[in-house]
C-alpha cells in the first residue's frame, strides 16, 4: 500500500476532495449550468415549438443523462484520476482493456475544442455586460441592436479581445486547483447565480406575458415537434449536462468515498433543468411583450434581449444583471471543460497545475481564432457545415459527445461487473440500482445511436420516423 491508496485499499485522488458533498454538487452544477441553458435551450425550445420539445428534452435527460451522469461519476470515484488514466485502469481492472484510456483522450480533446468557441460566445456575454451598462441599449430599435451585434461580432479584434479575457480567467481559476480554484468560485458563484435569476423571474413575472409564455413552454403541441426535434433534445441533454467527455468523470475522481452518488446526480440533473427552465421562463416573456422572435438563434439573447432591457423600467440594471448572469455561468461551466485536461497532465506528465492549465488555455485561444473570425474575416469561407465555428459546433455536439456518452455508458453498464456499479453507487441490488442498470445498458446507449446514425446519415431515423408516422 502507497500514501495513494487508502486504509481500506481503495485509490485516492492526487489532486486533493471536495471538502464537503455541498460542494461537489454546486461544482457539477457551476459545470452543467452555463451557455447551454440560458442561451441555447430556450432558442432551441423556441425552434422546436416549446412545449413537446420541453417534454421530450425532460425525457432524454432523465432518462438518458442522468444514468449516464451516475455513470461518469462512478466510474470517476472508482478510478480516482483523471479520465484517461482512469478508464485505463478501471478498464483494466474490470477485466476489459487499457484502450479504454481512449474514450479519456477523446474527452480531453473536446474539451479544449469546447472552450475555443465556449469562451468566444461568453466573450461576448461579458462585453454586453459593459454595453448594457453603459445604456447603449437604452431607447434603441431593433435595427440599432443588430448593429451592435453585428460590431461586435464582426470586428475579431473585439472579439479576439474578449475571448482573451475569457481564457484567461478560466485558465486562472483552474491553474489554482480543485479545492482552492474551483470550490472557492463555485461556492459563491451559484448561489449567486440563483438569485439573479429569481431577480429577473420576479421582473419576467410582471411583464404581464408570463401566462403566454408557461403556456408556450409547457402545454405539449406535438405536431410542432418533428422527428429531428427529438433528436436535438436528446443530444442537447449531453452538451446541458456536461456528459461525455469526462467533466463529470473528472469531478468525480475527487468525490469523498461514502457520499450517494445517485441522490447527488439527480441534484444535480434538476438543478440544471430548473435553471434551463427559469431562463425560459425569463426570456419568453421578454420576447412575447416586445413581439420579438422566439427562434432568433445565437441572436436571440445578443440581438433580442437588449431590444427589450432597452425598453422596460430598470432595463440597464437588469440588462447587466442578466449577461453578468451568463459570464458567470460560462465561467463556472468553462473550469470542467479543461479540468480533465490539467489533471492528466498533473497525474501523468508530471507538469505543474499551473503550467498545464496555461499550455491547454495558450491552445484553446489559439483555436479559438477560427470561431472569432466565423462572423468576419472568414465569413465566406464556408465548408461542409458551414463556417469554421459550425463545423466545430457540429463535431461537438454530434459526434463527440454522444459518441463519448456511448462508450461511457457501455463502460459502466456492461464492461464493468455488476459488483463493481453496485458498490460504487451503493445502493445494493434494489430497485434503484436496478433502474440505473436498465437504462446504462439498454435505453442510454439505443437513444444515442439513434442520434449518431441521424446526425452521420443526415436524417435518416427521421425520415424512417416520419415515414412510421404517416
Ligand atoms: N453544460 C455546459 C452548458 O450547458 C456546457 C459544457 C459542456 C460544459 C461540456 C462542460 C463540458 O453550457
Amino acid at each position: 500500500m502507497n500514501n495513494q491508496t487508502a486504509a481500506n485499499g481503495k485509490r485516492q485522488s492526487l489532486q486533493g476532495q471536495w471538502s464537503t458533498r455541498m460542494a461537489f454538487i454546486l461544482a457539477v452544477t457551476g459545470s452543467a449550468v452555463g451557455l447551454g441553458n440560458i442561451w441555447k435551450f430556450p432558442y432551441i425550445a423556441g425552434e422546436n415549438g416549446g412545449g413537446a420539445f420541453v417534454l421530450i428534452y425532460l425525457l432524454c435527460v432523465f432518462a438518458v443523462g442522468l444514468p449516464i451522469m451516475m455513470s461518469e461519476i462512478l466510474i470517476g470515484r472508482r478510478g480516482r484520476r483523471n479520465p484517461v488514466t482512469t478508464m485505463g485502469i478501471v478498464g483494466e481492472e474490470e477485466g476489459g482493456s487499457r484502450n479504454w484510456a481512449l474514450v479519456g483522450i477523446m474527452g480531453i480533446i473536446a474539451g479544449v475544442l469546447i472552450l475555443s468557441f465556449y469562451s468566444v460566445i461568453a466573450g461576448w456575454a461579458m462585453s454586453y455586460v459593459f454595453s448594457t451598462a453603459s445604456g447603449t441599449f437604452v431607447d434603441a430599435d431593433a435595427a440599432q441592436v443588430k448593429l451592435i451585434f453585428d460590431e461586435l461580432s464582426g470586428s475579431w479584434k473585439i472579439s479576439a479581445f474578449w475571448h482573451t479575457v475569457f481564457v484567461v480567467i478560466t485558465v486562472a481559476v483552474v491553474a489554482q486547483g480543485v479545492q482552492r480554484g474551483l470550490e472557492r468560485l463555485v461556492k459563491i458563484l451559484m448561489p449567486a447565480l440563483l438569485v439573479l435569476l429569481l431577480v429577473l423571474l420576479a421582473f419576467s413575472m410582471n411583464s404581464g406575458y408570463f401566462g403566454q409564455a408557461v403556456e408556450f413552454m409547457f402545454s405539449p403541441n406535438f405536431s410542432a415537434l418533428t422527428p429531428n426535434g427529438v433528436l436535438i433534445a436528446l443530444g442537447h441533454a449531453f452538451f446541458t449536462l456536461s456528459l461525455g467527455m469526462g467533466a463529470v468523470m473528472a469531478y468525480g475522481a475527487y468525490l469523498p468515498e461514502g457520499t450517494s452518488i445517485t441522490s447527488t446526480s439527480i441534484l444535480v440533473v434538476l438543478a440544471d433543468t430548473g435553471i434551463a427552465l427559469l431562463a425560459g421562463l425569463i426570456i419568453f416573456p421578454v420576447v412575447f411583450s416586445y413581439g420579438l422572435e422566439s427562434d432568433a438563434g445565437p441572436g436571440l439573447i445578443f440581438q433580442t434581449l437588449p431590444l427589450a432591457f432597452g425598453h422596460m423600467p430598470g432595463g440597464v440594471f437588469f440588462g447587466t444583471l442578466f449577461f453578468i448572469l451568463l459570464s458567470f455561468a460560462a465561467w463556472t461551466s468553462s473550469i470542467g471543460m479543461i479540468e480533465p485536461a490539467v489533471a492528466w497532465m498533473t497525474e501523468s506528465k508530471g507538469i505543474k497545475r499551473g503550467v498545464a492549465a496555461s499550455i491547454l488555455g495558450g491552445f484553446t485561444w489559439v483555436i479559438g481564432f477560427g470561431t472569432v473570425f466565423s462572423w468576419n474575416l472568414w465569413q465566406d469561407k464556408t465548408f461542409f457545415k458551414g463556417t469554421f465555428f459550425d463545423n466545430l459546433d457540429y463535431l461537438i455536439s454530434n459526434i463527440a459527445l454522444p459518441l463519448g456518452g456511448l462508450m461511457i455508458t457501455i463502460f459502466a453498464g456492461w464492461v464493468m461487473c455488476r459488483n463493481s456499479t453496485s458498490d460504487e453507487l451503493s445502493c445494493g441490488t434494489g430497485l434503484m440500482y436496478k433502474s440505473w442498470r436498465f437504462l446504462a445498458r439498454y435505453v442510454a446507449p439505443a437513444a444515442v445511436i439513434l442520434v449518431l446514425i441521424e446526425a452521420s446519415s443526415g436524417g435518416i431515423v427521421s425520415d424512417y420516423l416520419a415515414k412510421i408516422g404517416d
